[in-house]
């Protein structure tokens, strides 16, 4: 297992986390074991975050210890990875709008001491102003309008990065996706972001990319 970003391993083409809650799976992934420690697959085809670094982005902002506010948890599958990088000493608040789907992050959360659902509109930062400044944006809604939303939240809350996924069919069907893509990286240079690395995420998730953007 060699380390490739603070807490991320790499063995042959897979990457891993460290389980923060040995013996409990969130999803479908499969475990490892080396020198005593528990490993969990993180699965490039589950993960926009685990495909962007498959596909080689150059900087993961998210570390131990990092804050991170987290907009679109869905069931926690990204969520659970960035709770073992940071580990007991960083917090993920996990925003999410639709309550079915949050039922299962308070299952994640139960065996984890990092990870604080929340169930909001991640449009409406004033709604859950009680969250503590963070170190990182972590944006995927799938909405039109979420590089608008993540620049929000990372003003809001004093975020220094933004790591956002981008799905060019949610923003414009009609548009060539790589139009899309550079429209994004516009509105984040004009909003005071220096974009540090973006990939796209395809054959993983087809038009989609992945950004990550430093605050100047
Ligand atoms: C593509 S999924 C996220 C997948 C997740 N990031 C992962 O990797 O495991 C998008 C999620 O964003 C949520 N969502 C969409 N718009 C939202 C909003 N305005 N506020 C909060 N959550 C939202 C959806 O309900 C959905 O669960």
């Amino acid at each position: 297992m060699k380390e490739i970003f603070d807490n991320i391993f790499k063995e042959g083409n897979k990457i891993y986390t460290k389980n923060l809650a040995p013996g409990r799976k969130v999803y479908t992934e499969r475990f490892v074991s080396v020198d005593g420690l528990e490993y969990r697959e993180w699965d490039r085809t589950k993960s926009k975050l685990s495909a962007a670094i498959t596909n080689g982005i150059k900087e993961v902002p998210i570390k131990k210890g990092t804050k991170v506010l987290y907009l679109g948890a869905s069931t926690g599958t990204t969520v659970s990875h960035v709770s073992d990088i940071i580990e007991s000493h960083g917090i993920v608040y996990a925003v999410e709008f639709a309550k079915r789907v949050l039922k299962n992050i308070f299952s994640v959360a139960s065996a984890r001491n990092n990870i604080v659902p929340i169930l909001a509109d991640a449009r409406k930062p004033g709604d859950y102003y009680w969250v503590e400044n963070v170190d990182v944006v972590y944006c995927d809604v799938a909405q039109p309008d979420q590089t608008r939303i993540a620049i929000d939240n990372t003003k809001y809350f004093g975020a220094h990065y933004i790591m956002i996924a981008i799905k060019s069919q949610s923003i414009d069907v009609t548009k060539n996706p790589d139009d899309v893509y550079k429209e994004q990286i516009d509105i984040l240079e004009k909003n005071g972001f220096e974009v540090v690395d973006w990939v796209k995420l395809d054959p993983y998730e087809k038009d989609h990319c992945f950004i990550v953007a430093k605050r100047l």
